[in-house]
């Protein structure tokens, strides 16, 4: 048989601690809550008012839980600084806004409703279609500066990623990863602009590339199109020049799927600010 000697048993173990050993009970007084059983131990502690003890451990908690509300806001603010420093929207760019595009015509109308809607498909819970928006017309019409202000909405309301980049750069790093000190192989640049939530390729057909380079942009592009990422392509030339700038692959993709082409057709706003 087993011999039940005072350390097998709760209340004999607790016997051998002074703070757990109850020496009596009074009615104690607390200012708030009035009366209370209060009770005291071998060690002389006594308990205080149980209402103002949860008091005090909902505040801790609250205070806890808002601590960890502001590292986490903390954290995102990080996150969001970090992804817009990384996402090459360039400075001029960063305060851009569909809210400080200004609406003047019809067609400006329509086409800032054809941004929205391609906007609004990231917060789709299916995630964005993947098609692409090609935004083409004449310097000073405000391309740049609506695409910039959905690739901010991405990063900021959508949680996403997002790159500003440019046909040339694309290019560039394409070639730089070729070349022998290279900090990133050709595989792992492709791999990044695929990877963007949204990426923007400005300035498409300013300059007629080399066949390499119209084999990275495709190579890019056609990344995004595998994993379903969408792309804006920005361009000043007509839609004929567009198609003979980027070639027949490439153009059908920018088209397949619900695929826009917006046409910025009204004069510059530069001068007009
Ligand atoms: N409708 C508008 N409302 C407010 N600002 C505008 C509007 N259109 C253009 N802008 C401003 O005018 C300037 C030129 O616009 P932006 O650079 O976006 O033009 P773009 O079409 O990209 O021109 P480019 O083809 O030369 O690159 C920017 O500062 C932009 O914020
Ligand atoms: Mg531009
Ligand atoms: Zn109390």
């Amino acid at each position: 048989m087993v011999k039940t000697n005072e350390w097998t048993t709760v209340s004999g173990i607790l016997a051998n601690f002074p703070q757990f050993v109850e020496t009596g009970k009074n009615t104690a007084l607390c200012s708030i809550h009035g009366e209370y059983t209060q009770t005291t131990y071998q060690n002389g502690r006594t308990t205080n008012c149980p209402a103002c003890e949860r008091a005090r451990k909902e505040q801790r908690i609250t205070e806890e839980n808002k601590k960890l509300e502001e590292a986490e806001k903390e954290r995102k603010s990080r996150r969001i600084d970090e992804l817009l420093g990384n996402s090459g929207i360039p400075k001029r760019f960063q305060g851009k806004t569909l809210k400080n595009y200004q609406l003047s015509s019809p067609e400006q109308i329509e086409v800032f409703n054809g941004v929205v809607a391609f906007l609004k498909e990231f917060k789709e819970p299916q995630g964005h279609s993947g098609r692409c928006m090609t935004m083409l017309g004449n310097t000073g019409t405000g391309k740049s500066h609506l695409a910039c202000a959905v690739a901010l909405c991405v990063i900021k309301y959508y949680g996403g990623t997002a790159r500003f980049s440019s046909v040339s750069e694309i290019n560039r790093l394409v070639r730089e990863s070729k070349s022998y000190n290279t900090k990133y192989s050709e595989t792992e640049v492709i791999e990044a602009f695929g990877n963007y939530d949204l990426l923007i390729v400005d300035e498409v057909g300013i300059q007629s590339g080399t066949d390499a380079e119209s084999r990275a942009l495709f190579d890019v592009i056609n990344a995004r199109y595998q994993n379903m990422n969408p792309t804006i392509f920005i361009s000043n030339l007509n839609k004929d020049q567009l198609k003979a700038a980027l070639g027949e692959r490439i153009y059908d993709r920018i088209k397949e799927g619900g695929g826009v082409i917006l046409g910025f057709d009204w004069d510059s706003y530069r001068g007009k600010q």
